[in-house]
């Protein structure tokens, strides 16, 4: 386990004398088989590999769950050491855990208009579908992405399907901010049920989680549709809604769209690569409501 950014370098530095590529997978902690599956795509492509874990303030708006956000870093650990054990990498994994105070030197304030200091922006694809609800969010996930890899310099690193539009975010920023990254797209873990893992279920009453799984059904039945021959977006995307107005536990379906995987536009038709992917609220018992996504591609 690694907090300074000076041992950090100190154990780079050893890594390139020995001339050993290095994987990097991020994370804000509460690891789950997602998380797991990265970490172990990672050891099984480069002989040494940086998990880091840090719930990064920039991408929660003043109203979201910062403080909220679930944490157990001891599991966590435990959960590294044990794949770590059956993936028998060259070298151990690092677990890097920063401070606030030194990943964001200048302070942070979750209030945009009161923050000071440099922060990273890739337009064009940052106000879209989940940007159109957390217009914070992607601002703060591409300024933490490229301080971790400024701190840490791996050679790859691997980002889940799950979060298909932080891949596109990321994908073009290490394009055209010059990183000699290579980045991988870990495909999406489920739940027996079909519900997308995230840290966040731990939100959901097992009744809600549950009845949460009609979001993967219903991506699921366009893409039944789209696979025996239809290829209109707005037929698809219907389908979709269809399926979720009738199950009450939706609040609010936020949004359902088909779109290029690269420039995140949306299309007429759908074609092979084609990203359908959703968002919605759910009511829940424990009060404040539960936004999940998921996506499938076409
Ligand atoms: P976090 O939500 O902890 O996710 C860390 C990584 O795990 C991301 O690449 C995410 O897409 C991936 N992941 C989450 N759930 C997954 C699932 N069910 N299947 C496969 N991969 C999954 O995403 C973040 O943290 C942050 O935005 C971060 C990139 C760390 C920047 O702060």
């Amino acid at each position: 386990i690694i907090r300074s950014l000076t041992k950090l370098r100190e154990w780079r530095l050893a890594q390139t004398l020995a001339r050993r590529k290095v994987g990097f997978v991020p994370t804000m902690g509460a690891l789950h088989a997602g998380h797991i599956d990265l970490i172990r795509q990672s050891m099984a492509a480069t002989p040494a590999t940086v998990i880091s874990i840090f719930v990064n303030p920039s991408q929660f708006a003043p109203h979201e769950d910062l403080s909220k956000y679930p944490r157990s870093f001891e599991k966590d650990i435990a959960e590294i050491t044990e794949v770590s054990r059956s993936a028998r990498p060259e070298v151990e994994p690092v677990v890097f855990m920063p401070e606030v105070d030194e990943m964001y030197p200048s302070g942070i304030e979750l209030d945009r208009t009161k923050q000071v200091g440099a922060f990273v922006e890739v337009l064009g694809l940052s106000h879209q579908l989940e940007g159109l609800v957390r217009p914070h969010f992607f601002r703060g996930v591409a300024t933490v992405v490229s301080k971790l890899f400024n701190a840490i310099q791996p050679d790859v690193a691997f980002f889940g399907q799950k979060d298909i539009q932080q891949v596109s975010v990321v994908r073009r920023m290490v394009k055209d901010l010059l990183f000699p990254i290579e980045i991988v797209m870990g495909k999406t873990a489920r739940e027996k049920s079909g519900l997308a893992m995230s840290s966040r279920n731990q939100y959901l009453d097992p009744e809600t989680r549950q009845k949460a799984t009609v979001l993967y059904r219903a991506l699921k039945n366009a893409e039944n549709e789209y696979n025996a021959g239809e290829t209109s977006s707005k037929v698809l995307v219907d389908i979709v809604k269809k399926t979720l107005s009738a199950e009450p536990v939706v609040k609010n379906i936020e949004y359902v769209e088909i779109t290029d995987l690269e420039s995140l536009s949306p299309q007429e038709n759908a074609r092979p690569g084609s990203v359908l992917s959703a968002a919605i609220a759910l009511n829940s018992a424990a009060g404040t409501p539960l936004r999940i996504l998921d996506n499938i591609i076409l």
